[in-house]
């Protein structure tokens, strides 16, 4: 890891086929400043794309840390931040019903595709400074949970896609960025 001077720093995101997606990170054992400087430039690099998570292999850091931050409409119609923090997360009792959400990534960048997962989760997860949290999670957030997690596991949602669709996206993204 870097070392910073100062503020927050807006990391470069990994795109596809870059290898480091696959990887699988490894628990956070030490909850220190190493970690909230991680966290906070997870989200500043998040906010700044703009995304509403981002796990910390998609800046090359192999450590199970998630941000996500839905947002919601405030009164004034302005979209009001409420940024969120899991490290080390866990998935307990996946509903059986399933959802289909139409998909994206930033790290698969304008690209989206349906896909199907348990409509309702509980959550476990750490704070920054280590306290274990747990809750049950529906809607978008059980969708954007269970995305990002893939994330810790090497995993993206093109992943979760027929052979053919996911190649049709890479063909996609490959035309994109020629045309740039
Ligand atoms: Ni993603």
């Amino acid at each position: 890891m870097q070392s910073y001077l100062g503020g927050m720093a807006i990391r470069p995101i990994l795109e596809v086929p870059d290898p480091r997606l696959k990887t699988v990170s490894t628990r956070v054992e030490t909850f220190d400043d190493d970690l909230r400087t991680l966290v906070a430039d997870m989200f500043e690099t998040m906010y700044d794309a703009p995304g509403i998570g981002l796990a910390a292999i998609q800046i090359g850091v192999p450590k199970r840390v998630l941000v996500i931050d839905l947002q919601h409409e405030g009164e004034d119609g302005e979209p009001v931040r409420t940024p969120q923090v899991f490290i080390n997360p866990e998935i307990l009792d996946p509903s059986d019903e399933h959802t289909l959400y139409n998909e994206g990534c930033l790290s698969v960048p304008d690209q989206y595709a349906e896909v199907e997962r348990p409509s309702t989760i509980r959550a476990r997860w750490q704070d920054l400074d280590g306290k274990v949290h747990e809750e049950p999670m529906d809607g978008l957030m059980a969708t954007c949970l269970q995305h990002e997690m893939d994330h810790l596991e090497g995993v993206l949602f093109i992943d979760h896609l027929s052979r053919l669709k996911r190649q049709m996206v890479l063909k996609k993204l490959e035309k994109l960025r020629k045309a740039a």
